[in-house]
């Protein structure tokens, strides 16, 4: 058995300029003029980011390899074939108007790391593999994080395949075309044993960057729920129509809204609700709108808050305010708060010290794969600072060094977790 490399080691051979570089090459993948990305999961733009990967990855001599849902899985095997992998990644597709950081930076860390394990000839005794897993955002398909839920076990493929998007286009049909834009490559089934999972992420909020810390060693994530509300009234002439004998969709749908504020109203500023989709048709302004269709994101990192507390008050509320006109409400998404392995939390904190980054414990408030990892292996996150806090933003930023720096901290974290 090689001897375990001295801690510090593999740190010294992630390359903040090869990090940058990749960084910059993927940016101009759905490159928006205001300086962030639009690379929805499953569009040509995805489809680029991925054969962009994959080229890096054979030209390393990595294996690249998917499943059934374009999860993008590149491996350097260990020294014992019978060691499950320790596994890193994030994802590649972005928000409309994303940034240039929010998950792809968790994806070209986690590429940096394979390469500084080759670099420093560093034999680890379970494989490294890292995911680019298809869809995290969930803002064209719904639901979110679908490649990792699908590793996971916790999704139906079926199901997955023929979810639309606005446009009605199926996930199946978006999954051919954006696969046919990498090479062609094995194709694996969905899980397998995983030894670990470590996922590298800007924070997305403003706490690393105002206590001056590089490094945040992530605890959990709150828990979420996703809404999908259709209300549907009756088109009608805005000249003639009495307004006691409308059915309004946007009217109906303004007395939820009101109500669900009130709902979700929170001294203590934790709980999240966010009406990220608001549609009102046909959208015309001399037409009484005849449907709405509007999302609902609802977040709270207490189990019982995001159930019954809150959460099931959502749908009958939103029927008790719907008539003349009549709603539809389907829950797209739903998942429980979770922590992270203590195991997995500590190599992270160990690491962080180990290379004198100042770090300090966290919660997420944003969704990752690593969500859907936690129930299956010992999960854990490393968070970066990025700039003013902001993330689902074209601005978005993260600086050079600390995206170097929890490159670092990934590194150190895996090669521990992978052993020799
Ligand atoms: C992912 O970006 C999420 O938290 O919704
Ligand atoms: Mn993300
Ligand atoms: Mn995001």
């Amino acid at each position: 058995m090689a001897p375990s490399p001295a801690p510090g080691t593999i740190a010294r051979f992630v390359r903040p300029d090869r990090l940058a570089q990749r960084l910059a090459d993927m940016a101009t993948i759905g490159a928006t003029e205001k300086g962030g990305v639009n690379r929805p999961a499953l569009s040509v733009e995805d489809g680029k980011a991925r054969a962009l990967l994959t080229g890096w990855a054979l030209a390393r001599g990595f294996s690249v390899e998917t499943d059934g849902i374009g999860n993008l899985y590149v491996r350097r095997p260990g020294t014992d074939p019978s060691a499950a992998p320790v596994m890193t990644g994030s994802h590649l597709d972005s928000q409309p108007t994303g940034g240039r950081y929010d998950g792809v930076y968790g994806v070209l860390a986690g590429f940096e790391v394979l390469e500084a394990l080759e670099d420093a000839g560093i034999a680890t005794r379970h494989p490294v593999e890292l995911v680019a897993w298809t869809n995290e955002e969930g803002s064209r398909f719904q639901p979110y994080c679908m490649g990792s839920a699908l590793f996971a076990g916790k999704m139906d493929l079926e199901m997955v395949l023929a979810c639309t998007d606005p446009k009605g286009i199926r996930v199946k049909d978006a999954l051919a075309e954006t696969l046919a834009l990498a090479p062609p490559m094995p194709v694996r089934p969905f899980g397998g044993a995983a030894a670990a999972y470590v996922e590298a992420h800007i924070e997305q909020g403003p706490r690393l960057e105002a206590e001056g810390k590089t490094i945040g060693v992530v605890q959990g994530i709150q828990g979420s729920r996703w809404f999908q509300v259709e209300v549907t009234g009756q088109e009608a002439h805005a000249g003639t129509t009495p307004h006691g004998a409308r059915k309004d969709a946007f009217q109906a749908a303004l007395r939820m809204v009101t109500a669900l504020n009130e709902l979700m109203h929170d001294p203590d500023d934790i709980i999240r609700c966010t009406f990220g989709r608001f549609e009102v048709l046909p959208g015309s302004p001399n037409t009484v709108p005849g449907k709405v269709i509007f999302t609902i994101d609802f977040r709270h990192p207490d189990a019982g808050v995001v159930k019954e507390e809150k959460g099931d008050a959502i749908t009958p509320l939103l029927q008790s305010l719907a008539a003349p006109c009549a709603v539809m409400v389907r829950e797209t998404s739903t998942t429980a708060p979770v922590d992270f392995a203590p195991a997995v939390v500590e190599a992270v904190r160990d690491a962080a010290a180990l290379l004198g980054y100042p770090h300090r414990d966290m919660p997420s408030g944003a969704n990752h794969d690593a969500k859907f990892m936690a129930p299956r292996c010992p999960t854990g996150m490393i968070f970066i600072p990025c700039k003013d806090g902001i993330s689902h933003n074209e601005v978005e930023y993260a600086s050079p060094a600390d995206c170097h720096a929890g490159a670092a901290v990934l590194a150190e974290t895996l090669v521990r977790l992978a052993g020799a």
